[in-house]
């Protein structure tokens, strides 16, 4: 477990000036060492801290961190529409979500975390962040229709986060089904959404989102696919809070229509985003098996139609994982 000091001393560091030992023992009413200890924690969760002899310590530049006052601002007049939470650290925001939707929390509830030690990606396997490296939350809504009436929820968020990310002058930003965002192919961000309740209603989302926002050579490292993030998508520093209150306007736009209308109002536009679009592909199925054809397009209910020598076959997301040729 992580000492207890370290993220509130990070947030007294975040603005990339020195403190000295003293000053933040003395506003944490701890001693000089127990500063040392909390921000010996910080580096073996990978952020970097500049120390000083005589003057103290600081990061190596000013970062905007997660903060609940900061994305209430920035939610405007939608404020009083989305309970957050901000934690410093989480397993995993799904995880925590998941188990409070099964005890009845208010949907339009959003849970963000700095850090998750154990982020889960699509199809078991880890997203993998540090400190600032990018943004993660997770948002619960509530449906009155079952589960199954939620197929093609996941690639309604994708359009969602396209049209936040073009909203910010972002227009390369593209889609992979199911619901992967990519600049340029590299992967920016991506979704995770778990189901509960009946098939037939009502039911509830947990939608899981990821956004690289800056990420060190090392973490690329450890990622088996090509990522981007938006600071170098941008030449930008990115606010995350300011980004999570658009993020969440935009998800509350879509998720009412598609509350009202299903995908199928959202699949021309979900279509114009798609990266491979018309695209020769080849699919990798559950069995390990690889089939190659091309994109036909995506049906109503976000099935993926794919013409394959014997003819269009069509994919549900589940276990399936899409790879460009060209
Ligand atoms: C994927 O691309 O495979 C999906 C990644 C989803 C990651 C987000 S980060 C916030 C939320 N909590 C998790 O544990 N996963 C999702």
């Amino acid at each position: 477990m992580t000492h207890s000091l370290t993220f509130p001393i990070l947030r007294r560091l975040s603005d990339g000036r020195f403190h000295s030992g003293q000053a933040l023992a003395k506003h944490f009413k701890v001693t000089r060492s127990t500063i040392w200890n909390a921000l010996q924690e910080a580096e073996t969760l990978g952020v970097s801290i500049f120390s000083v002899r005589g003057r103290g310590y600081r990061l190596p530049a000013p970062v905007h961190l997660l903060d609940r006052a900061s994305v209430i601002t920035a939610l405007g007049e939608q404020q009083s529409a989305f309970n957050i939470e901000i934690h410093d650290q989480l397993e995993s925001t799904n995880t925590y979500l998941m188990e409070k939707a099964a005890q009845n929390i208010a949907g339009a509830t959003c849970i963000a975390a700095l850090l998750q030690t154990r982020g889960r990606g699509r199809r078991g396997r880890l997203w993998q962040s540090g400190v600032g490296n990018s943004l993660t939350f997770s948002l619960l809504w509530r449906f009155q229709s079952g589960a199954a009436a939620l197929s093609g929820l996941s690639l309604a968020v994708g359009v969602a986060l396209i049209r936040t990310l073009h909203g910010l002058g972002i227009a390369s930003a593209q889609l992979k089904w199911p619901n992967d965002v990519l600049i340029g192919h590299q992967k920016l961000a991506g979704i995770l959404i778990e189901l509960q309740g009946d098939m037939d209603g009502p039911s509830a989302a947990v939608i899981g989102i990821g956004i690289n926002l800056r990420m060190p050579q090392e973490l690329r490292n450890c990622i088996d696919q090509p990522v981007i993030d938006l600071e170098s998508a941008t030449q930008q520093d990115v606010n995350p809070n300011e980004l999570l209150a658009l993020l969440l306007q935009s998800l509350s736009h879509v998720l009412h229509d598609f509350e009202h209308h299903g995908f199928a109002n959202l699949r021309a536009e979900w279509t114009q985003y798609h990266a491979y679009q018309n695209k020769p592909v080849r699919l990798l199925l559950p069995n390990g098996s690889e089939l190659h054809g091309v994109v036909n397009g995506v049906a109503p209910d976000g099935i993926l139609l794919v013409n394959t020598d014997s003819g269009e076959q069509r994919f549900s997301a589940g276990e399936i994982s899409l790879r460009g040729l060209i």
